[in-house]
This record gives C-alpha cells, sequence and structure tokens, in this order.
C-alpha cells in the first residue's frame, strides 16, 4: 500500500474521527530547542552514546557520570518553551475534551506546560527524582543529601532521575492506558519519533491492527513508515497547528 501525502485528507480522517491518539518524540521538542535523543550528544558528552549513559548499570557503575549527564540536560530542558506544535494539540484537547488522548515518550514536560492534560508519559519525568533503590524508612528525597547524586546520609541509598532507562519497563499504568488508548483510536497521529524504541514504537502497529488510520508527522523517513497511511513530511510546529487548527 502506497500512504498518502495530503495533509487535507488527513484533515477529514481527524475531523471523522471520534477517539484520537498521539504518540509524540524527540522531534516533538525540536523546535522548542530540545536536540533530539540521538542529535543530543555534544561538548562534553559527544564521547558517549545514550545507550550508555540511560541504563541502571551505567548509573551504578559511575553514579556522578550518569547524574551530571542529566543534570546538563535538565538545565538545558528548564529554559525550553512549548512550540506551536505542542499549542495546538493542548488548544485542540480544550475544544474537544475527552476525544485525543496524548501519549509521549518525552520527558521534558512541554506538552503539559502547553496546557495538555491526562499526558500519558511513556518514559518518566526528568525533573522528577527517585530513590535506586527501594526506600527505607530513612530514605526522604526532601532530606537528601546534596552530591552528584544526592543520597541518604543514613544508607547510602543513591537518588536517581524518575525517568525509564533502557532496559525498564515502562509504568504499567501508564502503559495500558496507551494500548488501550491505541486499541480505540480511529486516528493516531505519530509525531517526530524515529520509531525504533519498544514498545512505545508498537502502539502505532497496535493502531493499525485494531483498524486505526495512522498518520505520520515527520520531516524525515521513520521506523514506523510502513505502518502509515499517511506520512506527512515537515515539522511539528509547522504541520500540527495547520492539521488541527481550523478543526
Ligand atoms: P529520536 O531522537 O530517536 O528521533 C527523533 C525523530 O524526530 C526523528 O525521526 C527525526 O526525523 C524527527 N524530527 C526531527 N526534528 C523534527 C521536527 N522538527 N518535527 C518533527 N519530527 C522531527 O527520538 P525518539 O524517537 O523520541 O527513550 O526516541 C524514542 C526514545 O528513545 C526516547 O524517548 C528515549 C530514546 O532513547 C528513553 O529515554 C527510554
Amino acid at each position: 500500500m502506497t500512504a498518502i501525502t495530503d495533509i487535507a485528507a488527513v484533515g477529514a480522517w481527524l475531523r471523522d474521527a471520534r477517539a484520537i491518539a498521539v504518540l509524540s518524540g524527540a522531534g516533538m521538542s525540536a523546535e522548542s530547542g530540545v536536540p533530539t535523543f540521538r542529535d543530543a550528544q555534544t561538548g562534553l558528552w559527544a564521547k558517549f552514546r545514550p545507550e550508555e549513559l540511560a541504563t541502571e548499570a551505567a548509573f551504578r557503575a559511575d553514579p556522578r557520570r550518569v547524574w551530571d549527564w542529566y543534570a546538563s540536560r535538565r538545565e538545558m530542558m528548564k529554559d525550553v518553551h512549548p512550540n506551536a506544535g505542542h499549542h495546538a494539540i493542548a488548544a485542540f484537547q480544550q475544544r474537544h475534551p475527552g476525544r485525543l488522548t496524548l501519549i509521549t515518550q518525552n520527558v521534558d514536560g512541554l506538552h503539559q506546560r502547553a496546557g495538555s492534560i491526562g499526558t500519558l508519559c511513556l518514559h518518566g519525568d526528568i525533573f522528577a527524582d527517585r530513590w535506586l533503590d527501594t526506600p527505607r524508612n530513612c530514605c526522604h528525597i526532601d532530606h537528601a543529601v546534596a552530591g552528584h547524586p544526592p543520597y541518604c546520609d543514613r544508607c547510602g541509598n543513591l537518588v536517581r532521575p524518575g525517568v525509564v532507562w533502557f532496559g525498564e519497563p515502562l509504568p504499567y499504568a501508564t502503559l495500558e492506558a496507551a494500548q488501550q488508548a491505541a486499541r480505540t483510536c480511529e486516528l493516531m497521529l505519530v509525531v517526530g519519533t524515529a520509531g525504533a524504541v519498544y514498545p512505545a514504537a508498537g502502539l502505532a502497529q497496535v493502531a493499525r491492527q485494531a483498524g486505526a488510520r495512522v498518520a505520520i508527522i515527520n520531516p524525515a523517513a521513520s521506523d514506523l513508515d510502513d505502518v502509515a497511511h499517511a506520512l506527512l513530511s515537515g515539522t511539528a510546529a509547522s504541520v500540527l497547528p495547520a492539521l488541527l487548527a481550523g478543526v
């Protein structure tokens, strides 16, 4: 099957669809100035691949290195703002309560800051802290001793960022809700993801198999192109407002 490339046709699907799901990835935030995951390694960190830093084993082997990498990403993300794509989704949700479920792989919080309610964050929140090991009575995040990373002065437990690392399970209830949205939507928009990391990428296949139309918004090819009925070649901040605004 050849995918269509016509935004007006996708607009018609959007108007018809009672339930819509959006699956967003790092490209969604590119125009806010957040480098995509695979472009993110600059300067000091250029010699490491994300897959070598974003794992529990990497953190345990060198907590300072991994903590400082996340600290630099937090620092970069705190000063950015939602772009026209984030705003277009949030405004659509406000005009059509309950009709669009937003699923994101992003940990930057920009969808929420644009006003999207009930965002399903598959990969956690980079600004959240949690304990590396199961907390004991002595472990209180608020009282962690400052450090790289902060730690519990009683038992030595380490604070880690509240993101999902490679090899870790996704938050169960969030993934369940995302799968339910994928199974029941009539249209899924897949925005700014390379489609290479599972189970997130599998949600597009779930939607397609359940009978939904699938439209990809991405300026480049992705691993999910074969799953799509429509390929809209463009950026999130240009295509989403054009697609969602008049509906
Ligand atoms: P990637 O960095 O792998 O892919 C970014 C995608 O965004 C690519 O397909 C780009 O072509 C596209 N893109 C770039 N600029 C864009 C723009 N302005 N508008 C729309 N699309 C654009 O990021 P993800 O696919 O999100 O996981 O990566 C998925 C997961 O892998 C991440 O959540 C992270 C990572 O390793 C964890 O941290 C668990």
